[in-house]
């Protein structure tokens, strides 16, 4: 029986948990690096990572209106003003690294423009920009560029200049057709909108596109799922992420402007993603662990197949690097063995790079369990499965978490065997469950208030 069919099975293991873009969570960091421990870390991952570079996340906060079912770090605003101090701050930033690192130029092997809203920027403000960064750090040869875009405030001049500057990779918000929902969500866009985008991006020379859809948004019934997905199928994209909609209202106030009584909860929740795969499959997506879709044709789907997918903060990629330098607002880094993330307020972001000092508000430095664990979670979240080959790790803690596995693999959802474990076709749907097996620290403290979003 699949897991769609069995609602017990949701109802035991629908519990509010992360999504593991990162272990430990970002609420479970507790031992900031300093600002010379971080750059020490981030020197170790350079030096490994060999002719690999450094991948760059560069977070342009801004957006014109508020979509309320957001979860991202945004600043709504319809002013320009705010754009040029950012871009001068984003470029000081870089310039800390550089100094601090006694580059000259960082070198780069993925270069990501994430948001809020990246496309907020006029093609003349990103044109600054790019010429600021790229004055600063160089692309490695094969060196991906990828951009969020938002159609609605997307023109054909944006995607020119950035296909100038390399980027061949850009990712819609596309989130969901249905005129109800786009309306009681405050996303208003129409199918020609998108389709106008996504053409104007290939002419250009983009070679990916993703969209991104959510579904469990309110009033969305399987009709109207299968509705977006007929138009995703038609307009087709090379990749798609199918986010389940993360209700964190005591994080996000905006999410209280819809009625919770709208949201499609437990067995109809899943059923919406079941609708939604069913409907890509037959239109030759293959799904790629936890909610993306990809073509045979596009890399994500060849990484999968070469067991060299990855997962990071901004969610699967077929590109390995490290380490991974956040600049802008709110942005993480990660050295492997460290994580940190800036100043979540921009104003103070922007004066702490002005006083000449890496804007890190939080962190935390991985210990030889945090790396282990990690390991086990990462290789489920991208390959399903996980092994304790070296003797280092038959430690207590994979232990424990073979103990916690032993209900999902009496209800068929993983499978133990004695030196690892494989997700089954129906514990697919419980991946995060399974993944929190092996979350040592989340057992440890068991949050007296809510941190996450429901899994299911
Ligand atoms: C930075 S936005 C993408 C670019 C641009 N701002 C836009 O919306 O078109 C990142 C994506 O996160 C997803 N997202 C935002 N809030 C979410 C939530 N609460 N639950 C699930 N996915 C969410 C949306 O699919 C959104 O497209
Ligand atoms: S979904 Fe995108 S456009 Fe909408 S508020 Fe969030 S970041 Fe901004």
């Amino acid at each position: 029986m699949s897991a769609l069919a069995d609602p017990s099975l949701l109802a035991k293991y629908d519990v509010a948990g992360p999504r593991y873009t990162s272990y430990p969570t970002v609420p479970y960091w507790e031992r900031t690096p300093s600002e010379a421990q971080w750059l020490e870390r981030v020197r170790a991952a350079l030096d490994a990572g060999g002719a690999g570079g450094a991948a760059l996340y560069v977070h342009i906060p801004f957006c014109r209106t508020l979509c309320t079912f957001c979860g991202c770090n945004t600043r709504i605003t319809r002013s320009h003003g705010f754009v040029a101090p950012y871009a001068q701050a984003l470029l000081a930033e870089l310039d800390l690294y550089r100094s601090r690192l006694g580059l000259a130029q960082l070198e780069f092997g993925e270069l990501h423009f994430g948001g809020g809203t990246p496309t907020f920027l006029t093609a003349a403000e990103l044109e600054t920009l790019l010429e600021g960064l790229l004055r600063r750090a160089r692309p490695r040869p094969g060196a991906i560029a990828s951009i969020e875009a938002d159609p609605r405030v997307t023109t054909a001049e944006q995607l020119q200049v950035l296909a100038r500057y390399g980027f061949s990779r850009i990712s819609l918000g596309v989130q969901d057709f249905d005129p109800r929902v786009q309306e009681i969500v405050n996303r208003v866009q129409s199918e020609q909108q998108v389709r106008e985008i996504t053409q104007g991006a290939r002419a250009c020379g983009f070679d990916s596109v993703n969209y991104d859809l959510i579904y469990g948004l309110p009033l969305q019934t399987r009709a109207s799922i299968e509705m977006t997905m007929d138009a995703v199928c038609r307009l087709r994209p090379d990749r798609i992420a199918l986010y389940g909609y993360a209700h964190v209202p005591w994080i996000k106030p905006g999410q209280r402007r819809f009625t919770e009584s709208d949201l499609p909860q437990g067995e109809d929740r899943r059923a919406l993603y079941e609708r939604a795969r069913e409907r890509l499959e037959r239109a030759g997506y293959r799904e790629i662990g936890l909610d993306h879709f990809a073509l045979e044709s596009d890399p994500l789907w060849q990484a999968l197949r070469a067991g060299t997918l990855h997962r990071n903060f901004m969610g699967y990629t077929s590109a390995f690097t490290r380490p991974l330098i956040g600049l802008g607002v709110s942005s993480i880094g990660d050295a492997g063995d460290a994580f940190v993330q800036n100043d979540k307020d921009l104003q103070r972001y922007e004066e702490r790079v002005g006083q000449g000092e890496l804007p890190i508000q939080r962190g935390h430095l991985l210990d030889t369990e945090d790396q282990v664990l990690r390991g086990h979670i990462l290789r489920l979240m991208t390959r399903l499965a996980t092994r304790w080959e070296q003797p280092a790790e038959r430690t207590a803690y994979v232990q424990t978490a073979v103990q916690r596995l032993a209900e999902p693999a009496a209800d068929g959802l993983v499978q133990i065997e004695t030196d690892g474990c494989r997700v089954t076709d129906r514990g697919r749907a419980f991946l995060r469950n399974i993944c929190m097996a092996f979350d040592a620290r989340l057992a440890r403290h068991r949050p007296d208030k809510e941190l996450f979003s429901r899994v299911v």
